[in-house]
C-alpha cells in the first residue's frame, strides 16, 4: 500500500511535527509505536513538556493566594493560560473561561447549576426546573454528557429526551421541533462524536433552542482539539472541552460560558478562592470564573494547556483539520479493503472527524486490540463511554482508531496490516465473546 497522502491542501509538515513529540520515537512490544488513540488522550510535544518543567523549576508556588514574587509568577502563568485558551476559542473575555478538571467536570458544573423549582436555593428562572420541564440530549452522547443529566432529572423530576440517530450515524433532526419544545430548559449535545466521528450541525439546534428559550451546551471535547472552533460563531451558551485531548496534560478542562449566565450561576464546589466574604454562618461568593474554581487550581496543568494552545495556534488549526481530513479519507478507503469490515458512522469525510470505529466480521474486538497491541498499534476497544451508540448499532463493542496532527498514512497501513493478521489468527471465531466494560 502507498504510504503517502497526496493533498493539494496539506500544509502541515508532519515529519517536523512528529519530531516535536518525544514519545513517538519509542517502541512498544518490539515495534515502533503506532499511536492511534488520540481521541482518548493525545500526546504532548516538547514545547509543552518543556514549559511545564520550566514552570516547576522556576515558578512553582500557589496562585491567587501569595503576594510574594513566586506567587505572583504562578498567578500570572495561570491567568496567562486562561487568556490563551480564551483567545483560542474566540471567547470575548478570559473571564468566560472556567478551568475544571476535564469536560466531564465542566458539564457537571452546569448540571449542578439547575435546581428544582421551590428548592431552598434561589436560582435564576433559566436554571429552575419545574414539573414537566425537559432536558434534551442526543443518542450519540459520551456518558459525560448523559449521566449528569440523568442525575439532574432524578434530583428534580425533570424529563430527559433525546435526538435519535440515523443508520448512517448522524443526528436525525426530523423531529427537532417536537423534541425541543416549550418545555425544554436545556439542550446539551456533542459537537463531534467520540465514537462515530460525526460532526453535528449545530446551527439548527441552537436556533431551535433559542426559539423556545432553552439554554444550549456543546460537548466540544473532540472538536476543539481537531478543527477551528469559535464559541462566538457557534453561538451556544456553554462549551466544554478537555486539555489532554489537545496536546495538553491531564487534569485540566474548560467550561466556556456566556458571562451573563456564569454571573447567575451558584457555586459548584465550596472552599478557598471562590468566596468574597465569609462568616461562621454565611458566605458570599466571588465573581466568575473564580466562583467555580474552589481550592488550589491545577496550575501546572493550566500552564501545559496554555503551551499546547500556543503550539496548535502556531501550526494553525485549519492545517491540523485538513491533515486529519486527508487521513480520514485515506483510512476509510484502506479499511474498506479489509474483508468483513463494518465501519460505524459516516463513510465520507463530510461533517466527519478523524475517529473511526469498526468491527471485523468474525473477529472479537478484544482479540483484535490484543493483536494490534502486540504490533505496537494502540487503539481503543470497547464501548468508548458511549454505550447507547453501541446499543443503537447492535454491538457490544467496537475497535476505534483515532488520528491527530502527528498521525501518518504509513501508520494507517500498519493498522490495516494488523487487522489482516488478526483475521488470520482467529480460526473459527464468530464475533465478540468478551466485552470491554467501558
Ligand atoms: N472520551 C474519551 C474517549 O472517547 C475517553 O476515548
Amino acid at each position: 500500500m502507498t504510504t503517502t497522502i497526496r493533498s493539494q491542501n496539506a500544509t502541515l509538515n508532519v515529519d517536523a511535527v512528529r519530531a516535536d513529540f518525544p514519545i513517538l520515537t519509542r517502541e512498544v512490544n518490539g515495534h515502533p509505536l503506532t499511536y492511534l488513540d488520540s481521541a482518548n488522550t493525545s500526546q504532548m510535544p516538547a514545547p509543552v513538556l518543556d514549559r511545564m518543567r520550566e514552570h516547576l523549576r522556576r515558578h512553582n508556588a500557589n496562585a491567587a493566594r501569595s503576594a510574594h514574587t513566586l506567587g505572583n509568577e504562578a498567578t500570572m502563568a495561570y491567568e496567562g493560560a486562561r487568556a490563551k485558551v480564551a483567545a483560542f476559542v474566540g471567547a470575548r473575555t478570559p473571564d468566560e473561561v472556567v478551568f475544571t478538571k476535564n469536560s466531564t467536570e465542566a458539564i457537571n458544573l452546569v448540571a449542578h447549576s439547575f435546581s428544582a423549582s421551590g428548592a431552598q436555593r434561589t436560582v435564576d428562572e433559566r436554571f429552575a426546573l419545574h414539573p414537566g420541564d425537559e432536558i434534551v440530549v442526543s443518542e450519540m452522547e459520551h456518558h459525560s454528557n448523559l449521566v449528569p443529566w440523568q442525575l439532574l432529572c432524578d434530583r428534580t423530576g425533570a424529563t430527559l429526551r433525546w435526538l435519535p440517530l440515523t443508520d448512517e450515524g448522524r443526528l436525525d433532526l426530523s423531529r427537532l421541533d417536537e423534541l425541543v419544545n416549550e418545555r425544554t430548559k436545556l439542550v446539551s449535545v456533542v459537537h463531534m462524536s467520540n465514537i462515530l466521528g460525526t460532526v453535528n450541525p449545530i446551527a439548527p439546534i441552537v436556533a431551535r433552542a433559542r426559539a423556545v428559550g432553552a439554554l444550549i451546551l456543546l460537548d466540544a471535547s473532540q472538536s476543539v482539539p481537531h478543527m477551528p472552533v469559535d464559541v462566538t460563531v457557534l453561538d451556544a451558551d456553554f462549551v466544554a472541552f478537555s486539555g489532554h485531548k489537545m496536546c495538553g496534560p491531564t487534569g485540566i478542562g474548560v467550561l466556556w460560558g456566556r458571562s451573563e449566565l456564569l454571573e447567575l450561576m451558584p457555586p459548584f464546589l465550596g472552599g478557598g478562592s471562590m468566596i468574597d466574604a465569609v462568616s461562621m454562618r454565611h458566605s458570599t461568593y466571588a465573581r466568575p470564573p473564580a466562583r467555580f474554581e474552589a481550592g488550589t487550581p491545577p496550575i501546572l496543568s493550566a500552564v501545559g494547556l496554555g503551551a499546547a494552545v500556543d503550539y496548535l495556534s502556531a501550526l494553525g488549526m485549519p492545517a491540523v483539520h485538513r491533515h486529519e481530513q486527508d487521513l480520514t479519507a485515506y483510512a476509510l478507503t484502506a479499511l474498506d479493503k479489509v474483508p468483513g469490515m463494518r465501519v460505524y458512522g459516516p463513510k465520507t469525510t463530510v461533517d466527519r472527524g478523524a475517529v473511526i470505529s469498526f468491527n471485523v466480521l468474525g473477529v472479537d474486538p478484544v482479540h483484535l486490540g490484543g493483536v494490534l497491541d502486540s504490533l505496537g498499534v494502540q487503539v481503543r476497544v470497547g464501548r468508548h463511554c458511549a454505550a447507547p451508540v453501541c446499543t443503537r448499532f447492535g454491538v457490544t463493542a467496537t475497535t476505534r482508531a483515532s488520528f491527530y496532527l502527528y498521525t501518518t498514512a504509513a501508520e494507517i497501513d500498519t493498522l490495516v496490516d494488523g487487522l489482516m493478521l488478526a483475521q488470520r489468527r482467529t480460526p473459527g471465531d464468530r464475533g465478540p465473546r468478551r466485552v470491554a466494560t467501558r
